[in-house]
């Protein structure tokens, strides 16, 4: 297949396009690297042996969004771009509202006028504000809490009416719990800009020295510990499950919700200790104040994406802090500084204008 796919160069979207590429697909790239670095796209190319075009455009450009569509034959869209930081979102709504819902409507009217009628896109676990109970299927309520969680509850809403009104358009929306880890060649990874809001980038610069101590937020939640519980799961994991998504909406119309989860919670000091014991490091950290906003607990149940998708996670939590690791003490400033053993020199993609 032939896929276009929005926020390309960002944690989710690249580890995707390695997935995409080694399973014979083609793609096309837009990214317009406000939150990502165009070395992730080297890297993409360098893991798989092969190029792609990359245009470095806005999705809130409509008519350079445009030219994609025009100049590539696309079957399907798998849409990453977005603003992702909820305390980010609290205090720029407006930014928030227009890049994520703005940027979406615009490519959903650009594929409409170039009969693309299959999406991917990426939602979140956000979407079920604060649970009830868990686990949590995909039938329980949808409440947001915060501007960027309601940006990913109004697309979906956006995408529902749009399949009411053309039965034509296939859509699969894909709620992601909390990932973690990189691609095992260490090559890619999370790269957040500045201090990490979540806790595995956090506890990862700690360990590399960036960092001096982990806050912990609260330890008087109701749970085995008193730490919050999440539901962490491999970034590989996640990016195969887009492959599963996209076999689905290749074959059969409608709009369908998933949970992409392993269906098990850790707590933060659980995450601690195995952090510890795949890198070999002490991390520090205090408890703090509980953070505004946060859940007690949240974990997915994964069986709907397993029935109907044929997907589930197989990455253990060893696994997932390990691969965190590799990858950050590998590149401990990220992408910023390339690494002459990791990156050669030289574009293996192509920028298109
Ligand atoms: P990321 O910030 O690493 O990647 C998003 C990419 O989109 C970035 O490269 C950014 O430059 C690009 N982008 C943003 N706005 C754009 C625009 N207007 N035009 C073109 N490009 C634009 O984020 P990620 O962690 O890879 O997340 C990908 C998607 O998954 C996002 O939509 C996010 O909300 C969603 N999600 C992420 C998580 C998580 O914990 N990482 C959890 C649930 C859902
Ligand atoms: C995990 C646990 C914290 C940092 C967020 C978004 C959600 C989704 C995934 C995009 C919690 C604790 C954290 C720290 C800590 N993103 N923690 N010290 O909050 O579950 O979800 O990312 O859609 O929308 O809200 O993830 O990694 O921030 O927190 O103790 O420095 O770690 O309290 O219990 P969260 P997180």
């Amino acid at each position: 297949m032939s896929i276009l796919v929005t926020g390309c160069a960002g944690y989710i979207g690249s580890h995707t396009c390695v997935e995409l590429l080694n399973a014979g697909n083609e793609i096309i790239v837009v990214d317009n690297l406000m939150n990502s670095k165009k070395e992730a796209l080297n890297r993409i190319s360098e893991i798989t042996g092969k190029s792609f075009p990359f245009y470095q455009v806005d999705l809130l450009n409509e008519q350079e969004l445009e030219k994609v569509f025009i100049e590539n034959e696309i079957d399907a869209v798998i849409h990453f771009a977005g603003l992702k930081a909820v305390g980010e979102s609290v205090r720029l709504p407006l930014r928030y509202y227009h890049n994520n819902i703005t940027g979406t409507i615009n490519l959903l009217n650009t594929m409409k006028k170039y009969n693309v009628n299959r999406i991917v896109f990426s939602s979140s676990a956000t979407v079920y504000g604060m649970p009830q109970k868990v686990p949590i299927s995909e039938h329980f309520p949808l409440k947001a809490l915060n501007p960027y969680g309601r940006t990913k509850l109004m697309i979906e809403e956006i995408l529902r009416d749009l399949y009411q009104s053309d039965q034509n358009w296939s859509i699969t929306l894909l709620r992601y719990f909390n990932p973690i880890g990189a691609h095992e060649s260490r090559m890619i990874g999370e790269d957040p800009n500045g201090i990490p809001n979540n806790l595995m980038p956090f506890i990862t610069q700690v360990a590399v020295g960036k960092l001096p101590e982990l806050s912990v937020f609260g330890n008087h939640y109701p749970t085995a510990d008193g730490t919050g519980v999440r539901d962490y799961i491999h970034v590989v994991d996640l990016a195969k499950g887009h492959l599963k998504a996209l076999e689905k909406i290749d074959t059969s119309n409608g709009v369908e919700s998933f949970n992409l989860g392993t269906g098990k919670g850790y707590s933060v000091l659980e995450m601690i200790e195995a952090f510890e014991k795949a890198a070999g490091i002490p991390i520090p950290y205090r408890i703090a104040e509980s953070r505004a906003g946060d859940a007690a607990i949240c974990f997915a149940d994964p069986m709907k994406a397993k029935q109907e998708l044929g997907w589930a996670a197989e990455k253990d939590l060893h696994q997932m802090c390990e691969d965190s690791w590799r990858w950050q003490s590998k590149n401990p400033n990220g992408y910023e500084e390339s690494n002459p053993h990791l990156s050669k020199s030289g574009d293996f993609f192509y920028a298109k204008k």
